[in-house]
């Protein structure tokens, strides 16, 4: 199949969470598997810094945006089993952050996106990519199927495509004024509740979930929270229930050769589970001499996370003190994300306890890898999590999660599952539950020979791409056979 990856980052080229690993990942998957892939990017700042030779492909196109038509042009790179584009236009992308800087969201996000969307199509045409498939990603790409549908449904290099949205976080929906619905090229008679009207306003998220011929999350349990309770589909749950017949439910992730201790030159030393113990000891050494650590009898417990409210870091706040009086150590690394607050608590724990809690402020990948190796426990106490893949990697690094039971949490991490105990579960996002969790997982972690039992579990848990592979394909060929929509 001929696959267009419609989406707002994806490794190795720009990023800021778990989507880009995901977007980067199908990518290369589906190369490997035999069809023609091609991701188109925005071109940011960072793909420039990313360092990956770009090659300009000649010529420009014009793109609709309001009353004007702004210019276009193309950039493509080779990357593994894909090809990626990325579309050019200094004034949207050449700015230091992808969505914002320090302070804020960017206040033209709006048309930044509207652009990359309709951008996307006029792209593919003009370099003659007539895809099976737009695979479009969360709400920054989510305009693409009513553009097909509404704007595109008469033009015949589109007359045999299909779309997917895959919705990564329903938290972030692209809520905008109806100004925006104009400057995207629709009119009076798409703003109706059925079409793109959404409490006065314009939600790119609800306009991908109307016009999409398939929809997915990326695992089953969030899939279900998502049409159950307003809690987790945030005023979309009435859509997403209209849509169900249409809305699977695919487990991400992740690529085990990207993350894979044994290889990664990022660690002090590398190790496999054969050897995890003394491996992780000498990487756990390591990064307490780095945050200037004290030695410890109880484990060293890791946050990696967006300092965003989603991923529960009060909770992890209120249970500090108790951790570091069980004689554990805490090291977090958190970055992006909309949590100032999160950062300053986090800085005023590591003062109040400089040899137990440690805080590395930034995004910064080789940390994220030598802190997976170093840690006993990983800690994930989120409030809502789609999927998750920061505990997949834990596992894979031998870094054994303690989450709470939601999304994807609840499908990957198990701690009373005959023979698949790979960590410990917190039932509420609560922070009793969660230091029950936590000391369940810090008495095992004493018991020397249970606790390499439950490293070597974790760690050989598959999380491989291939199982999920096929069901996107399967999404795939559904997109292609049975649309939601009549095509032409
Ligand atoms: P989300 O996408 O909601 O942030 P995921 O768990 O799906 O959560 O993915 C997070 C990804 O971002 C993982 O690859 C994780 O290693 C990475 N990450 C998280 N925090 C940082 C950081 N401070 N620096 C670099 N990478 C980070
Ligand atoms: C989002 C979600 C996360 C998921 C990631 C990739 O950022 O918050 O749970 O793993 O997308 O799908």
């Amino acid at each position: 199949m001929k696959i267009l990856m419609a989406a707002s980052e994806a490794i190795p080229f720009c990023k800021t969470g778990g989507l880009a690993d995901v977007v980067g990942a199908l990518a290369q998957v589906f190369g490997r598997r035999g069809h023609q892939v091609a991701v188109m990017l925005p071109k940011y700042r960072e793909v420039e810094a990313a360092g990956l030779p770009l090659e300009a492909v000649p010529g420009r196109f014009l793109v609709p945006v309001g009353d004007n038509l702004e210019r276009a042009s193309l950039f493509k790179t080779r990357c593994g089993k894909a090809e990626a584009y990325f579309v050019d236009n200094p004034k949207y992308f050449d700015r230091n952050g992808l969505y914002g800087d320090s302070a804020a969201d960017y206040a033209d996000n709006d048309e930044r996106f509207l652009f990359f969307s309709r951008a996307a199509l006029e792209a593919a045409k003009f370099i003659d990519f007539r895809p099976d498939v737009i695979h479009c990603h969360d709400w920054e790409t989510a305009l693409i199927p009513a553009y097909l549908k509404l704007l595109y449904h008469t033009d015949a290099f589109y007359a045999r495509t299909g779309t997917l949205l895959t919705l990564h976080n329903l938290a972030y929906q692209g809520l905008f004024g109806k100004d925006a619905l104009f400057l995207a090229g629709f009119g009076w008679t798409h703003f109706t509740p059925e079409r793109l009207e959404y409490y006065g306003g314009f939600n790119f998220l609800k306009a991908g979930l109307v016009y999409a011929d398939r929809l997915n999350t990326v695992s089953p349990s969030y899939a279900k929270e998502i049409q159950t309770s307003a809690e987790f589909g945030r005023g979309l749950e009435g859509v997403l229930r209209q849509r169900s017949g249409d809305l699977a439910g695919i487990l991400n992730g992740i690529d085990c050769e990207v993350w894979d201790p044994e290889t990664d030159q990022c660690l002090p030393v590398r190790y496999g589970r054969a050897n995890a113990a003394e491996g992780k000891a000498a990487c756990k050494k390591a990064m307490r001499h780095e945050c200037g650590l004290a030695g410890a009898r109880g484990p060293l417990i890791a946050v990696i996370s967006r300092l965003d409210p989603q991923k529960g870091l009060d909770l992890v706040q209120e249970v500090l003190p108790r951790i570091v009086e069980a004689g554990a150590q805490l090291v977090v690394l958190g970055a992006n994300g909309n949590g100032h607050e999160f950062r300053e608590d986090f800085r005023k724990a590591a003062a109040r306890f400089p040899s137990a809690v440690h805080l590395h402020a930034g995004f910064d990948e080789p940390a994220t890898r030598r802190l997976y190796a170093a840690a006993d426990l990983f800690l994930m106490p989120s409030r809502f999590e789609p999927c998750g893949l920061s505990q997949m990697i834990a596992m894979r690094y031998g870094a054994v999660p303690v989450v709470t039971h939601t999304g994807g949490l609840a499908d990957t991490v198990f701690e009373a599952d005959g023979g698949r105990e790979n960590g410990f579960v917190a039932l509420q996002a609560t922070a009793e539950d969660v230091w029950a969790a936590l000391q369940r997982a810090i008495a095992a972690y004493s018991r020397g020979k249970e606790w390499s039992r439950r490293v070597g579990v974790a760690m050989s848990a598959d999380h491989s791409w291939e199982r999920s592979a096929e069901a996107y394909e399967s999404l795939y060929q559904a997109v292609v056979s049975s649309p939601a929509f009549g095509r032409g």
